[in-house]
């Protein structure tokens, strides 16, 4: 039996090249209610760093689709969260980020919220007679903390985080990611297109040598290159020596060499990417980490976040890196935008059937064999009738084998 972070090292166990999901699952409502469920609400979000929520009483909140979760560190200093919906009558509770004074206030009626989650007070208690406080407390959600790095998890089970990145967790300790903080504020942008897309097109570097020109003067794949059933995956780019011809990147190649002196010899002269199925993007740099997060919205809309976090005690040096980094690779994400709009509009037409997906689209096949195991429906080449995706789905899942 293959464990949750077995790493795969053919396309398919045939041998055989592998086919990316059939088009009508990039734009079918019913199936998009089935993947939030099982790819988000199911699997282990990334929320924020530790460093954002330092002291008693700080907290977090984070989106994901139309769920929100509050992260807030307790009076014993643990970290706990919560769903950020009043028990009264659903009101949102927190809003941003900030630090709750001795409780957690609901501004709709004023019920109040100890730190670990339990209800302390109603206003006006005697209008709710019999009433049991111990049975409203905020709804828990799962929490991990993976080097520093705050996982949720809204519904189910499985192995915790670090059991999924396995031995590539060795990565983030000597880039010392635990230790950081956050270097340059989030950003959000929306795509129009289904989030499969966006996250096939993070998967894959086949495209940037004709995607990315800029990307591609900078740096080159190193050919060491992993992908594990858990959904983890990772590839190593070295930098380029010869001098790009555009100022901006140039002035970061001569720079890059001024951050490494934190790296061991082996990161030297290295980017080291992650996949984070099915939503989260991790860059390691020497001067920073930054996280590319997808967060579906509708079958055609995407929400993109970005996060950049690094040393707390930066060089001058590492700081115009920073910003060097972003100059960089700000075009390239606008490049990714342009390619996945034009993906959605191919797969919107009438006629395309998929094609062959190579051996550097590995990682797409693992992801979609993912999909097809928690979901799967979306293996039918079409889609069901309108109405009866979940039902077809249920049907599915029944009827499988057990493996
Ligand atoms: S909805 Fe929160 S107190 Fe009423
Ligand atoms: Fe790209």
């Amino acid at each position: 039996m293959q464990t949750q972070a077995t790493a795969i090292e053919s396309i398919d166990n045939n041998g055989k090249l592998g086919k990316p999901l059939a088009p009508w699952t990039y734009k079918n409502p019913e199936l998009f209610e089935l993947e939030y469920e099982a790819m988000f609400l199911m699997r282990w979000q990334f929320v924020g760093h530790v460093s954002d929520v330092p002291g008693i009483g700080d907290y977090l909140t984070c989106d994901i689709g139309r769920d929100n979760v509050i992260v807030l560190r307790g009076k014993d200093k643990k970290l706990r969260a919560f769903m950020n919906v009043c028990r009264h009558r659903a009101s949102r509770i927190l809003e941003g980020t900030g630090t709750c004074r001795g409780v957690v206030r609901c501004p709709y009626h004023g019920w109040t919220y100890q730190f670990d989650g339990s209800l302390m007070a109603i206003p006006q208690e005697e209008n709710f007679p019999g009433l049991d406080r111990s049975e409203y407390g905020l709804h828990k959600v799962q929490l991990d903390v993976f080097h520093g790095m705050i996982f949720v998890r809204i519904k189910g089970e499985g192995p915790g985080v670090a059991e999924q990145f396995a031995h590539t967790a060795q990565f983030f300790e000597k880039y010392g990611v635990a230790d950081y903080v956050k270097c340059a504020e989030p950003t959000t942008q929306i795509w129009d297109a289904n989030w499969k897309v966006v996250w096939d097109n993070y998967l894959e570097n086949y495209h940037i040598p004709i995607g990315h020109p800029g990307l591609n003067r900078l740096v080159k794949e190193s050919g060491e290159w992993e992908d594990l059933t858990s959904g983890i995956s990772y590839g190593v780019f070295l930098l380029k020596d010869k001098p790009s011809n555009v100022e901006i990147e140039r002035r970061y190649q001569e720079m890059f060499r001024h951050a490494e002196r934190r790296v061991p010899e082996e990161l030297k002269g290295k980017w080291v990417q992650f996949g984070f199925s099915p939503n989260l993007g991790i860059d390691l740099y020497p001067e920073m980490v930054d996280f590319f997060q997808l967060i579906p919205l509708s079958p055609d809309q995407t929400l993109i976040r970005a996060w950049y976090y690094g040393h707390r005690d930066p060089t001058p040096e590492e700081v115009e890196l920073r910003r060097l980094n972003i100059l960089v690779n700000d075009p390239v994400n606008e490049e990714d935008r342009e390619l996945c709009l034009r993906v959605q509009r191919g797969l919107n037409t009438h006629g395309y059937r998929p094609g062959p997906l190579s051996k550097q689209e590995t990682a797409i096949f693992n992801f979609h064999e993912l999909l097809r195991s928690r979901v799967p429906v979306i293996n039918l080449r079409r889609a069901p009738r309108r109405g009866s995706v979940a039902t077809t789905n249920e049907t599915l899942r029944e009827n499988r084998p057990s493996v």
